[in-house]
Parts: structure tokens; sequence; C-alpha cells
């Protein structure tokens, strides 16, 4: 093993070096599920996160995991499921992701039964299915409305009990590249200030994606963007930033709590909407589907009635489920009930909740090869949310858990594949060498505090970037980032780097202003309304827009977009989905 020379005056006085097949960087239900499939294949898996094992948003797929198991609607079946995902990617989709999805999501059901995870029941003891917006039949496998933590708990588990080593509270800076191939990545272990050399022959990225780059959002603090970072400065190529989830309801007071989920369960199992006179008014923006209509519309009415002035006391409208009985709502909703509880002082059995729209997820991501999630570069995978294609203009609730159990598992297969006929290639003490000189740039007399900038970046994000876009708008926000990334160059902090929370902030303010720049670029590019993205200067849907935005550094250092036509679906899958209308 080489030993790597240390010239840092901020840190402890030695760097580790650690080896392995694969290296899975996450912990979330993607990374876990990767880690697995490695560990199957009886090969080496390291695992870092820069959280705790499973401290992920995850667990923020509160109301089920969507697989056709037709076990409550026996009509279900994988190409139903695959007209869904299309239909309500509004046509942008990887059709080869969705039929993979459609067709694999029951199996990863099954196998986490088999883990041990406990779903409701039928009353003939088979997975309990509820309805979810804009999936056809009644298919969200779940666990009351705890679904994620099931899945992370059970994983978790997996993890515990097999061959897997893995390192928390362990932030990686970059990724290690030599001659067009990733060797590995460094990292730093937070809590005692030790530089960390991983070299691996696979690297899989599984660190979820940028929520946190917007002031209101369901996502906890891991979500900055740092895969995303990483993989960018690496060459890597994303496609379709510009798409940014709103879950239509989040939680609006105390402020607290503000932008935390509540689950779509709530309207699955019969909650209603209503503004502050009283009206239900699905029933006009959406007479059939009514609160169960796809995301992006249910969060547009919420949104207009709001803004329109019909919204609640603080700035939200009303979701009702006071007409179920208190022990239904206890039994399907429990985590909602204790939430509203002891949050917000509520008891949603007897009152209305005050809910808005918050972001939630983000559709774009690293590009990736449907079947083995492998990206441009031949031996880096991405799986879960900082990996794009799945889900299109907007996803479908439940289909994030299916999608990190099924292209988890094949993202930790394809790695497993290419890293038993590699070998470790040594780190250049060079690439070693910026690292340090990364992390030792950010300590410094009177830095700016980055988590002013954060602030002020997250507070552009939503007030110019958010569910209904202009060009104006976009472009405030392009000269807003563009001004941050300047005053980046001084952002700095001070001692030493165990414990060092300012660091933490400038490394992923680095990230968040990637994600930011890509998103608000492709934005400002994306002259049409589609699913999660709504301009109102073009608030049609565009048929010369039936394409993908691709976004990476061209070899000037600078960022290239491209749009590139969708990949057209086989004609024999034409008949799974409706016709794509135009007006
Ligand atoms: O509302 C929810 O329970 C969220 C589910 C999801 O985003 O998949």
């Amino acid at each position: 093993m080489p030993s790597y020379k240390l010239e840092c005056d901020v840190m402890a006085d030695e760097i580790k070096t650690v080896e392995t097949d694969v290296l899975v960087i996450g912990a979330g239900g993607a990374g876990m599920r990767a880690a697995i499939s490695v560990n199957d294949a009886g090969l080496k898996v390291v695992m870092v996160t820069k959280s705790l094992l499973g401290k992920a948003h995850t667990v923020m797929a509160e109301g089920g995991i969507a697989a056709a198991l037709g076990n409550v609607d026996p009509q279900d079946n994988w190409t139903v499921h695959y007209g869904d995902i299309i239909e309500e990617g509004v046509y942008i989709s990887d059709w080869k992701m969705a039929e993979i999805l459609g067709k694999e999501a029951p199996e990863r059901v099954l196998e986490l039964e088999r883990y041990g995870a406990l779903f409701d029941r039928t009353p003939d003891g088979r997975i309990m299915q509820r309805a979810f917006g804009a999936h056809t039949y009644r298919r969200l496998a779940h666990v009351g409305d705890r679904t994620g933590l099931e899945l992370i708990k059970t994983l978790e588990d997996q993890v515990l009990h097999r061959d897997i080593t893995f390192y928390d509270e362990m932030y990686i800076t970059n990724l290690l590249k030599k001659d067009d191939k990733i060797i590995g990545a460094f990292g730093i272990k937070m809590t005692t200030g030790e530089f960390f050399v991983f070299k691996s022959k696979a690297t899989v990225i599984a660190t979820g994606g940028s929520g946190r780059v917007y002031k209101v959002t369901s996502n906890s603090w891991e979500s900055t963007g740092d895969g995303i970072g990483m993989a960018f400065r690496a060459g890597v190529k994303l496609r379709d930033m510009e798409m940014i989830q709103f879950h239509p309801t989040g939680m609006v007071y105390p402020p607290g709590v503000k932008g935390l989920l509540v689950t779509e369960s709530v309207r699955g199992e019969g909650g209603i909407l209503l503004n502050s006179k009283g009206e239900r008014y699905m029933l006009r923006y959406s007479p059939q589907k009514k609160e169960l209509d796809a995301r992006d519309v249910v969060a547009r009415a919420n949104y207009r009635e709001i803004t329109e002035g019909r919204g609640t006391e603080h700035g939200g409208v009303y979701l009702d489920i006071t007409h179920k009985s208190p022990d239904f709502i206890k039994h399907k909703l429990p985590a909602m009930y204790q939430q509203f509880l002891e949050f917000a002082g509520v008891d949603i059995t007897k009152e209305k909740m005050e809910v808005a729209p918050t972001v939630h997820y983000m559709m774009g991501g690293i590009e990736v090869e449907a079947e083995t999630e492998r990206s441009n570069i031949e031996n880096l995978f991405a799986a879960g949310e900082v990996a794009s294609g799945l889900h299109g203009a907007n996803r479908l609730g439940g289909n994030s858990l299916a999608d990190i159990l099924v292209f988890g598992k094949r993202a930790g297969d394809a790695a497993s594949n290419y890293a038993r006929n590699a070998s470790l290639v040594d780190v250049p003490q060079e690439l070693v060498d910026n690292e340090i000189n990364y992390v030792k740039g950010f300590f410094k007399e009177n830095g700016k505090n980055p988590y002013d900038l954060i602030d002020r970046l997250t507070t552009c994000m939503s007030d110019n970037v958010g569910i209904v876009r202009d060009e104006e708008h976009l472009k405030k926000a392009i000269d807003i980032i563009e001004e941050l990334k300047e005053e980046f160059k001084d952002v700095g902090t001070k001692g030493m780097i165990r414990y060092n929370h300012g660091l933490l902030g400038c490394l992923e303010l680095a990230n968040m202003l990637i994600s930011c720049e890509a998103i608000t670029h492709c934005a400002l590019m994306r002259e049409e309304s589609r699913g999660a993205h709504t301009r109102s200067d073009f608030p049609k849907k565009d048929k010369n827009w039936k394409k993908n935005i691709i976004t990476y550094m061209g070899a000037d250092g600078k960022i290239v977009y491209e749009v590139k036509p969708v990949d057209p679906m086989p004609k024999e899958y034409e008949q799974y989905v409706k016709t794509e209308v135009y007006e």
C-alpha cells in the first residue's frame, strides 16, 4: 500500500488508505441495496456516508413503494405501471428504465419482505396496496405511513449482518480520476479530522438529490447535491436538471418544521383539500382524479389557491381527513397523527391540517445507462435520486422506493461485474495533494461565512426557480448565482478539520452552486411547460421540446448544455401508453 506525504497543519497526522473492489458513496436505500449486491457477488465493498448509516431522504417516501403486485387490484401488471411512468414523466422518461422498473419492482418488494420488512396486510394475508396520485391502480405496498423507514431499517439489518464495511461521517471531497477512469475517492472523517484515500476498481454514487438548495424543502440536511457536484467535476454528464418535484403537501407551521412532508397517503386514504372558503377546489382543477391527480397538478393547484388569496392563516391550504374515524386515522397514518400533534398541536382526527407545496425530489441527475446504471465513465455507476432518466418530467409517488431497490441492485451487480475483471490503480501523490490543498484552501482569517451564502442561495432558488418560472426570474437567479460563485472564493473557516461545521458548509456550498447553476440554466433553456417544469411565459407543452437536456463540464472547464431527442420506445410498447397530445 503506498503511503502518502502529508503537509497539512489543520488535521491529524496521517492519511489512511482503504482498498476495495467496489466503493459505494452514500448509505441511504440505493447505496445499501447496491452494497448488498456487491456482497452477494462475493466481492469486497466499502460504503461511505457523510451522515449516518441509513440517515437519508429515503425515509421521506412515507406512503409506500410502487409495485404492480396486483394484490388489491388484480388487473394491475407491469405494462400498466410502465404506461403510468411514461405518462407521468410527460414522455421524456427513459422507456427502458420504465420497463425495467415495472417488471422488477414486484420481486424487489418480495425480496424486502424476505429480508424481514413487515408490510400492512390484506384481510387474506397478502401485502396491502393503497391508492396514490396518478397510479391507475392501488399499487403502493406500505407500512402505515412509515414505509421508507421500514425499508431503511430492513436494509440496515442486512448490511450490519454481512461483511460490509462502512465509514460514517466521512465526507467525500472528490472522486479520484486517472486516464478517464475513477480510481477511488478522497474523504475526510469529520469526527477525527483524518484524511482517507479510498482505492476502488468500481464506484457507485448513491448520494441522493439536491433538495436542500431550496429554502422550503422536505429534504433533511444531507441533500446538498454532493454526488452531483463530485460527478460533474469528474466530467460526468447530467440530465434534465431543471426537473424539480414540488410535493403538494408540506407542513407550513411552526416555522421550525416548515416544508416537512405530509404524506400523500393522507389523500390516498381519503383526505381532501379545501381553501379558506371551504371550497374543495380540486373538483375545479381535476374533476376526475381530484386530490389524486399527478403531483405537479395538485402542487400547482395548491400554489394558485394560496397566491390568489384563498389560503389559510399560515399561508397554506387545508388538508382534511376528519371525516374518517379516529381509529382509522391512527391505524393508517400513525406518523402523521404524531407529527401534527407534537409539532403543531393539531389533532388530525378532529382538526384540519395546514399544508403547502414543498421541494421533495429531483428527477434530474447523473445520466446512466438503463440496464447497468453506468455513467459516461466506464467504472462509475449511479443509483437512486442522484441518477436520472426514469422519472422524466415528473415522478409518481412511491416510485422512488421502487427505483432505489431496482436500480440500486442493478448498479451493485454491474459494478461487481466490472470490478471482477479490473485491478486497483495506485493513486498518484499529485491527486492527493490537490485534495489536501482544496481542503486547506478553506482555512483562512476573515473568510466569509458559508452559511450566509447558503442562506442567500436557497432564498434565490425558492424566490426565482420555484413551481412557476419565467425568463425574468430565471435570469435574476443566474445573476445571483454568478455573484455567489465569485463570493465563494472568499468563504472560509478557522480552527481544525475535526468537527468543523464551517468546513462542511464550504464543501457543501461548492456542490450546491453546481446544482443551482445547472437547474437554473436548464430551466431557462426549456421554453415550454412540461410536468414539474412550469413556465408562465411558455404555458404550453411544445412538441419541439420532447427532449432531454444534457449538462457537463467541457474540456475548457466551461459548462456545456446540449439538447437531445428522447430515445423512442419500441412500437409494440406504444399500446401501453396514451398517445401524447399537444394543444
Ligand atoms: O407522500 C409520500 O409519502 C411520498 C412518497 C414519495 O415521494 O415517493
